[in-house]
């Protein structure tokens, strides 16, 4: 299948390791022309090396403005930029009542706030040229809450609600806006939570945790010309592990 993504100006956010570098393989392979950004420049350089082609930028997305700085930068550097994922780091850990209010602050900074501000940076250029794809990388949390996630439960759900109304707003334009909702991956992320995988998996239907590049595949897939009609979705790649219908 040709997915038109030659030369396509892909920016994917913390893309030195995990989903977002899988995402970021998968678009270069495709032939688009990709800037990465974490905020470790060691790590950046070593991911620069598996994606052929990629620019990088330094950028830390929970800091204030961030998201649209970055945007104007790789905008600067590729001439524009067509497709747009949205990723970071997840939120502070915890049950409601083990919450402080900073813990709050410091997940709408990074998961919410940074999702806007690059959205709102990025869209002008999309709407001047009437292409572009959204893609806001979230969870399946977003549908299906997780035990002891509590911010990130709470505002991945909040972002669909943002990904649907925005969708309806600019999709004459030739734009779409996607969430895409991975499930237990195998990244460093996954192995930071400390439980154990035989223990995960007993959830999944699939029986097993992803490998990125199954979730690299879809988004590729949404951010192709042939997903133009495919728009407001929330899509889930977590081998059956969200139960709702
Ligand atoms: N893996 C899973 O099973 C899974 C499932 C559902 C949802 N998720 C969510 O998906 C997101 C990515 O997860 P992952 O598994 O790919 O994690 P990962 O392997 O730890 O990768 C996270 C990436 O984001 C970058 N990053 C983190 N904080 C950042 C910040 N403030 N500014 C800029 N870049 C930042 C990291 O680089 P630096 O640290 O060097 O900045 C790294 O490149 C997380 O929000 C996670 O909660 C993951």
């Amino acid at each position: 299948m040709e997915l038109k993504l030659k030369n396509k100006r892909v920016l994917i956010q913390g893309s030195s390791s995990g989903l977002g570098l899988a995402c970021a393989i998968s678009f270069a392979i495709e032939g688009a022309r990709v800037a990465l950004c974490g905020r470790d420049e060691k790590r950046l350089k070593e991911a620069q090396k598996q994606v052929q082609g990629s620019i990088y930028i330094i950028c830390d997305l929970d800091q204030p403005g961030a998201g649209a700085q970055l945007v104007k930068d790789a905008t600067k550097t590729l001439g524009g930029i067509d497709i747009l994922m949205t990723n970071t780091g997840g939120p502070p850990k915890g049950d409601f009542l083990d919450l402080k209010r900073e813990d709050w602050v410091k997940g709408f900074d990074r998961l919410w706030l940074s999702a806007v501000e690059s959205i709102h940076a990025a869209l002008p250029f999309m709407k001047s040229q009437k292409w572009g794809r959204i893609l806001l990388s979230t969870s399946s949390a977003a549908k299906e809450p997780i035990a002891h996630l509590t911010v990130s439960n709470s505002l991945r759900a909040g972002l669909l609600g943002l990904m649907k109304t925005l969708s309806q707003e600019v999709a004459k334009e030739g734009i779409t806006v996607n969430a895409l909702l991975p499930g237990y991956t195998r990244t460093e992320r996954l192995a930071e939570l400390g439980v154990a995988e035989s223990e995960i998996v007993k959830n999944i239907p699939a029986g097993r945790l992803a490998d990125p590049q199954e979730y690299a595949a879809l988004a590729a897939f949404l951010g192709s010309e042939l997903a133009g009609y495919i728009t407001g979705q929330a899509i889930a790649c977590d081998g059956g592990l969200i139960r709702g219908l």
